[in-house]
């Protein structure tokens, strides 16, 4: 029976030093092996700055969104002195999770199981029942900690304490953001969409620079001026930006429920194939596929980043493990 590769060799296939007229991209393993899912969550989704809401769910006290930041369930509230502190959504009584909204306001965070308090600083206020409890510190017992920080519209947490700042993390795109006026952007509507494929599939499709637009996208392609899709890479990011051939003109209101349309049309059509390539990327017929010059360079800056994260993740477990 053929044993599986070490996790060495999986990440050893790819080669990270080719440039873009001879690089593949990462090979199908790296999209299906748990253990390459196990690392990610160790050395990308751990130590990455992620976003979890936007600041106007945050402006009053006592407001609060929680997410799942690399299967971690974390809270981020805005304390009654104006404060926005974040910590992991983990009960310290017995680990319910003390937010079960994913998002809202409290006076206090009050756990669902056996109704203990926490203040919107994170401290624990009271336990009922708890009478007769010996070496016990009530100080000792607050709600866990984990950073947060305020980009433009957005609130971020990371849950490594010794990550850099989220401004460092985001380095160049700060000051490329900035003329875009972000922070003056008004929520319209949301939409989630649950995608059977590796995340790493769906981050490809967006960084193919418009590639896929003119054969899988009609509709989209038909508003585009694809020949002048520019792609840029910087340090962290792929900047990716086309002109319209056509200005819509509408009420504001109708063309923000156009836009919206035609983002979901264009979602439902990128889940079908992502969920496509995550069946494909699992046949014995495919190993990795070659990288088009004039567009997917943003695909390879992506591939250069996690390699270097996970080769670097993978020296530390190895070390850790020594
Ligand atoms: S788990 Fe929260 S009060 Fe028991
Ligand atoms: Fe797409």
């Amino acid at each position: 029976m053929k044993t599986r590769d070490s996790v060495d060799r999986i990440l050893a296939i790819y080669n990270d030093k080719a440039p873009l007229s001879e690089a593949s991209t990462i090979p199908a393993p790296w999209y299906v092996d748990p253990r390459i899912a196990e690392l990610e969550t160790q050395t990308v989704f751990s130590k990455a700055w992620q976003m979890i809401g936007r600041i106007d769910q945050v402006e009053k006290a006592g407001q609060f969104v929680s997410a799942f930041v690399a299967g971690e369930p974390v809270v981020a509230v805005r304390g009654n002195d104006g404060v926005l502190r974040a910590f992991y959504n983990v009960c310290r009584h017995h680990a319910a999770a003390v937010v079960t909204e994913p998002c809202g306001q409290a006076q206090l965070l009050h756990c669902p199981y056996h109704g203990w308090n926490y203040g919107l600083d994170g401290s624990l206020k009271g336990m009922p029942e708890f009478d007769g409890v010996k070496n016990f510190e009530r100080q000792q017992n607050g709600l866990v900690p984990v950073r947060a920080e305020i980009w433009e519209k957005f609130v971020f947490v990371n849950l490594d304490p010794h990550a850099e700042s989220l401004a460092s993390f985001l380095g160049g795109l700060v000051k490329r953001a900035a003329p875009l006026g972000l922070a003056t952007l008004n929520f319209f509507d949301t939409r989630a969409y649950d995608i059977a494929c590796n995340w790493k599939v769906f981050v490809d499709n967006y960084l193919d620079g418009g590639y896929h637009v003119p054969h899988l996208h009609k509709g989209l392609n038909s508003v585009l001026d694809y020949k002048e899709y520019t792609i840029e890479n910087e340090d962290r990011y792929c900047l990716q930006s086309s002109p319209m051939v056509s200005s819509q003109d509408d009420a504001h209101r109708e063309y923000n429920q156009q836009s919206v349309a035609v983002g979901a049309r264009v979602q439902d059509e990128d889940l079908g194939i992502c969920e496509d390539v995550q069946r494909g990327l699992k046949s014995r017929a495919y190993g990795a596929g070659r990288l088009s010059v004039r567009r997917e360079a943003g695909e390879q800056l992506f591939h250069r980043l996690l390699a270097a994260d996970l080769k670097s993740g993978l020296t530390h477990a190895a070390v850790a493990a020594d």
